[in-house]
This record gives C-alpha cells, structure tokens and sequence, in this order.
C-alpha cells in the first residue's frame, strides 16, 4: 500500500526517515517528498512546514500527485485536558479549525458554509491504533484537536479554545489536513504528543520537549504502519 506519513516540522518526521534507513527523494510544489521502501508498504514522508496552508498544500500533493491511499499525521501539540501531560499520546476523533470566525454572518465559530465545524478521522485507523498501544502497553488518548494558525501560549485563549469547541489539545495542522483527505476521500490519523500545555510556558516547554515527544508520536505511527493490511 502506498501511505503518506506527514508532519509539520523537521523534527516530527527526523526519526521516520532514520527508522526507514534508505529513500529517494523528490522535490515538488515547493516540499521535499521522502520514498521509500517500509516492509510491503512504499512510503511518501514530509514535513510541510508550520501552518494550515502550507500542511494543506502538502496533504494535497500527497494524495493527487504521489496517489497515496491513506494518510498517518505524526507531531507534537499543546494539551488542553488536564489528563494530557508533556509526551502523552492522543489521537484525534475529530478536529476542528479554531482560528475561523464569520460569526458574523450567524454562523458558528469554526463553520465554513457547505463544511462542517469538525471532521472525523478514519475509524479503521483509530481502531488499529488501539491494538498498538495495547500491545505496546502505553496510553493512549483519543480526544478532539483544534487546529490554528497560531502558537497558543495563553490560558485565556486556550480556556476558550477547550470551551467553544470541546477540544482536549490543539496545534497548527491537523485541521487543514483533515480537510484535504476528507475532500479527496482518502482515509487519515492524526496522532500527536503533548509538548507543552499552551500556556506562558508553552514557548519554553515546546523548545524544550519537541524533539522527544516528535519521537514518542513517530515511533508509534511507524508501529502502526508494520501492522496495515496490504
Ligand atoms: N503545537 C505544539 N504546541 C502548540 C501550541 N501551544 N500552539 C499551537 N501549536 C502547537
């Protein structure tokens, strides 16, 4: 099967390329695409770069360009829910876009007419990621993410985030990539750990733990592609 493997940053896809070994790599629409062989399954790997655009152009090359037939999104987010410490797991159900507001029209927060406030990730996915950390013995939460287009290091905004939207933990792309696969129809998953708790020490929190909760996500979402189906 051919799968994309997403992230954001450098860092949240650094320790899939070092688990892959060997790729070819192919530059296109302004991102390095990363191929390789994985067990039975060709990969496509990339990081995006931060944002909604830039992860929603990535999504989008992935699955018309590279014709990949599901996609794993791996990183790091800020909790929300008191549950969710630093290098926690959860995997979205549904995620949602925090930053858009025509509220003005009457609408709510999050709506886009002819769209939905949230979109749910593929079923199938979260049922596999179950199995995993059962087997793997690690907890794993599964919640709403909010996605926006800002680095939220406030309690005030992020109370407000959790209330309009129910949301457990927030970051910069899920949203945006949920929309793409879901307009394409190609099955998705979205997994992150926590690296800060989006408050006035998220900035030295995310600097701080980035690189080892990028390593906790990739090192589960590379478990769940040995277990995929053809
Ligand atoms: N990703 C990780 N932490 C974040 C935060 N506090 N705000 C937005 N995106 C994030």
């Amino acid at each position: 099967m051919k799968i994309a493997i997403m992230g954001a940053m450098r860092e949240e896809i650094s320790p899939i390329l070092e688990a892959v070994g060997e790729y070819s790599t192919v530059e296109y629409a302004g991102n390095v695409f990363y191929e390789a062989q994985y067990g039975e399954h060709q990969l496509v790997i990339a990081y995006s770069k931060i944002g909604k655009v830039f992860s929603a152009i990535t999504a989008s090359v992935m699955c018309e360009h590279f014709g990949v037939e599901k996609l794993l999104f791996s990183g790091v987010a800020g909790g929300i829910s008191k549950e969710l410490k630093i290098g926690d797991l959860v995997m979205a159900s549904s995620l949602c876009q925090h930053d858009v507001d025509i509220t003005a029209f009457g609408h709510p927060y999050g709506y886009i007419p002819e769209g939905s406030v949230m979109i749910d990730t593929d079923e199938g996915l979260r049922s596999l990621a179950v199995e995993v950390a059962v087997d793997m013995g690690i907890e794993l939460y599964e919640g709403i993410i909010a996605t926006g287009d800002q680095f939220v290091a406030s309690a005030e905004r992020k109370e407000w985030i959790a209330k309009t939207f129910n949301a457990d933990a927030l970051e910069m792309e899920g949203g945006s990539v949920a929309c793409v696969c879901h307009n394409f129809d190609i099955p998705f998953f979205i997994l992150r750990a926590i690296s800060d708790s989006a408050d006035g020490e998220a900035g030295i929190d995310f600097d701080t733990f980035l690189q080892s909760s990028a390593q906790v996500s990739a090192a589960f979402i590379l478990e769940m592609v040995k277990r995929l189906g053809h």
